[in-house]
């Protein structure tokens, strides 16, 4: 079948080039220019492992084509996909669904015929009926179907995520739409992951109420571990403990400083907004907020604390800036709260990300980059692990003391074992553990 994506961001490239992959014709358009330069030239603009090889086969096999040009793309097209951001407005929190109502005009202007549009990105209930309004009213002349199918691709596995999904959610109030895109992923029959077909509506919940879920579990083990602290108990082990429970499951009970990433904060938020504008606010996701947005902030008071109480005029090593390992992206990374607590209390900050010190660099001021984690490690009195990068996973410790001006070790992602490290000499601080 022949696919159009609109926006070719870690969504929509990694959906565009797994559609390909299963054997559809796949064009990818994007209004910023540069982006679709680099991809017309075979380079990836965002870091997603294996995404490079993928797109390049794909275009090597004619399946998959890049433009700024809508209109080419969405000529004959099956279905349009529509994958721009939705960020959080600024201020209110609600999602910006601007870019989602110009792609929705741009593909009204550009139809030439039948077609089924869908919404990827995660939109508000109801944005649907709204691209729907928008693209009909536009075109009365054409029978132009919107169906909304949630992607749950998490950065640094997306491609997996994409091909070995757990479940397809397909939105449509309209039978021959949900026909046309589960026809789309037919491929993944062969791994029977089961389609869910229900209204667009429910779909759109699915999503928000997916993600909401998620991040009110990491945040329950997030408070855990700070009772933990408080009784000696060791959340890692209370973790193993409720996990194997399969009523509960063992995924996402990592204790950490809190939850980052393009999703969950904006999504978290859009549902209280959503639930509040619907008279049912969801005052359980309300405190997850506001749970994790304090906790990013107390992790710099932590490190203070493992440094005898004051982090002023001290040099402090910051290992991984990222939301989390395998991802260049820094979009609400623990590690900017982190960081801003941790100058704001006159630390000075030298840090190591193996990706993400470019996109870094926009969200940061005063921080010094180098160029590995023994280099950053040198004369500071403090090194803090915030993202377990696998690159963290086995320093030599030995080599990190003797780099060290003072050895105090605080492990943000529970790496190591605190006697492993003790033993060092180090002061050792970590999450929920003694
Ligand atoms: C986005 C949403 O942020 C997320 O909530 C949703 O789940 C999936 O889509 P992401 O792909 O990470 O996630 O967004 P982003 O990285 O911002 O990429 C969006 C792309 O769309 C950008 O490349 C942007 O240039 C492009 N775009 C934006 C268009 O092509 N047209 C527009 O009108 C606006
Ligand atoms: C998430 C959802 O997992 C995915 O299904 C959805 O489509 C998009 O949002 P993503 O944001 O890419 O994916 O990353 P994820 O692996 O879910 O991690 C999100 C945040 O939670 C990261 O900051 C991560 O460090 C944190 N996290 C995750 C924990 O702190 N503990 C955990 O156990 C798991």
């Amino acid at each position: 079948m022949r696919v159009a994506m609109v926006g070719a961001g870690y969504v929509g490239l990694v959906s565009g080039a797994c559609f390909a992959d299963f054997g559809h014709t796949v064009v990818c358009v994007d209004t910023a220019p540069e982006k679709i330069a680099a991809l017309k030239d075979g380079r990836i603009p965002i870091y997603e492992p294996g995404l490079d090889a993928l797109v390049a086969e794909n275009v090597r096999q004619s399946r998959l084509a890049f433009t700024t040009d809508l209109r080419q793309a969405v000529a004959g097209a099956d279905a349009v996909f529509i994958a721009v951001g939705t960020p959080s407005r600024r201020g209110d929190g609600f999602a910006d669904l601007s870019y989602v109502h110009q792609a929705a005009r741009d593909i009204a202007a550009a139809v030439t015929g039948p077609t089924v549009v869908v919404t990827k990105s995660t939109v508000p209930v109801g944005t649907g009926d709204e691209v729907e309004r928008i693209v009909r009213e536009a075109r009365p002349d054409l029978a132009i179907a919107v169906a909304s199918n949630p992607e749950f691709l998490r950065e640094g596995a997306a491609i997996a995520d994409f091909k070995r999904p757990d479940r397809i959610v397909i939105g449509a109030d309209d039978p021959a739409a949900a026909a046309v895109v589960s026809e789309l992923y037919r491929p993944l029959y062969l791994n029977h992951a089961p389609i869910l077909v229900t209204s667009r509506r429910t779909a759109e919940l699915t999503k928000y109420a997916a993600n909401a879920f998620l991040a009110t579990k990491i945040t329950f083990i997030n408070e855990i571990a700070d009772l933990c602290e408080q009784v000696g108990a060791d959340v890692q082990e209370v973790a193993r403990g409720i996990g194997l429970d399969n009523r509960i499951g063992r995924k996402f009970l990592h204790a950490g400083p809190g939850y980052g990433g393009s999703c969950f904060p904006k999504d978290t938020l859009a549902l209280v907004k959503t639930a509040q504008d619907a008279g049912s606010p969801v005052r359980l996701v309300e405190t997850v907020v506001a749970v994790n947005d304090s906790r990013k902030r107390a992790m710099a008071r932590k490190v203070a604390a493992a440094c005898g109480g004051s982090v002023r005029a001290k040099r402090i090593a910051v290992l991984g800036l990222t939301f989390k390992p395998n991802t260049d992206d820094m979009r609400e990374a623990p590690s900017l709260a982190i960081i801003a607590g941790l100058q704001d209390a006159g630390a000075r900050i030298v840090a190591y990300d193996p990706e993400g010190v470019e996109q870094a660099r926009a969200h940061l001021t005063g921080v010094e980059y180098a160029a590995d984690p023994y280099t950053c490690a040198e004369g500071a009195q403090a090194l803090v692990i915030v993202t377990e990068w696998d690159a963290f996973r086995a320093l030599d410790l030995k080599r990190l003391r003797a780099a060290m001006a003072e050895p105090v070790l605080v492990d943000l992602r529970n790496i190591y074992r605190p006697e492993d490290v003790r033993r060092l000499g180090f002061t050792y601080a970590s999450i929920g553990r003694p």
